[in-house]
């Protein structure tokens, strides 16, 4: 298996690495792998003017797995659309068609304290958001700045689904409700917007061929309210690409921090790219205090689905809960009577626990 390693800016690299250190012990053990790494977003812009140079996405081709890091800073915040570091990501995901993010949402025991919510409402959660990642508002045209025939700047994005696009992601939520708790809870706009009238439309219609599945919908503001009052209702959450990134973000909060949460983007085939929900936060970078565990819980999403390991995926995710138990923490997550440790000790103690 060909793993590209991209950790772009900020606290990619060292959070990264330590999923690295994971995929190396393994490879220790007898796992054929080969890593290789390239350059991507505000670095490579750096490097070379491009945040996606062509060799970066002729590796990300060419491999069957990508683990990526997080990407941006404020210096490239300003520069003109295409060359910014986020830009890579989004044409990375469309370039590989990479249409299905899973963000799975687990608490875990040990860390029902970090979350700001109840126990009670916390405990035991195991939900999915599938969040659908190559069309809608992100990458639909009419979009820019421009300016009326009065001289007013208008600024413009097209909310777009087609049909097909929606019945792909469809099937994908109703497999993966299959493989859960059979329960798929569709999120959309469908009382203001068209778009999402054909969404829920699509939904309903891909669901007659699952009919041991239940479905629901949801609009959107009811889900953002459903999520902290009564998150265990929800199973798997299938939601349009805008709407799936914020509501990912508000869910990562269920678990404590978003520093734990993993996600797989996948296509049609086994290839897939495996990125920590968290972003580059550059406030933090280089001081070794960054939660590397979302990126190790990355690389045990990439065994399961990539590398087809679900054995070695529980085993990585095992040793993650242990570190846990055993009472480490990140700043994070750090509460009162855990130790405090930093991201490279993090990483020490996961692969020590992976490899006893
Ligand atoms: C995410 C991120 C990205 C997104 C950004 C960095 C472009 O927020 O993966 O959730 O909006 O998809
Ligand atoms: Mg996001």
């Amino acid at each position: 298996m060909k793993v590209a390693v991209l950790s772009g800016d900020g606290i990619g690299p060292e959070v990264t690495r330590q999923g690295v250190k994971v995929l190396e012990a393994l490879a220790r053990e007898g796992l054929a792998i080969e890593m290789e790494t390239a350059l991507i977003g505000g670095c490579a812009y750096d490097a070379g003017g491009h945040p996606l140079p062509e060799a970066t996405l002729a590796l990300a081709r060419a491999a069957d797995a990508i683990l990526f890091g997080a990407e941006g800073g404020f210096e490239y915040e300003t520069l003109p659309r295409g060359l910014r570091p986020g830009d890579a990501l989004l044409t990375l995901r469309q370039e590989l068609d990479l249409f299905a993010n899973f963000r799975p949402i687990v608490s875990v025991p040990a860390l029902i304290e970090a979350s700001t919510l109840k126990r009670e409402v916390v405990e035991g959660l195991d939900l999915m958001i599938l969040r659908e990642l190559t069309s809608d508002i992100y990458f639909a045209s009419p979009r820019g700045i421009e300016r009326d025939g009065r001289g007013e700047r208008v600024g413009v994005n097209t909310m777009r689904y087609t049909e097909s696009e929606i019945r792909r992601i469809a099937h994908v939520a109703f497999a993966t409700a299959r493989g859960r708790r059979h329960k798929v809870c569709s999120v959309d706009k469908a009382n203001v917007l068209e778009t999402m009238e054909l969404w829920r439309e699509v939904m309903t219609d891909v669901g007659r061929d699952y009919p041991d599945v239940e479905l629901t919908h949801l609009y959107v503001d009811a889900a953002a309210m459903s999520l902290v009052r009564y998150p265990k209702q929800f199973d798997v959450i299938v939601t349009a690409n805008l709407f799936g990134d914020i509501l990912s973000d508000e869910a990562s909060m269920l678990v404590g921090s978003i520093g734990m949460l993993p996600s797989a983007s996948i296509g049609a085939g086994r290839r897939g790219l495996f990125e920590p929900v968290h972003g580059c936060a550059p406030d933090i970078a280089g001081q070794d205090v960054a939660n590397p565990l979302a990126s190790i819980l990355s690389v045990a999403l990439m065994l399961r689905h990539s590398f087809r390991r679900p054995d070695l995926a529980v085993r990585v995710e095992d040793a993650v809960a242990r570190t846990l138990a055993d009472g480490y923490r990140t700043a994070d997550i750090v509460t009162p009577g855990t130790q405090r440790i930093g991201t490279e000790a993090m990483g020490d103690c996961v692969v020590a626990r992976l490899m006893a």
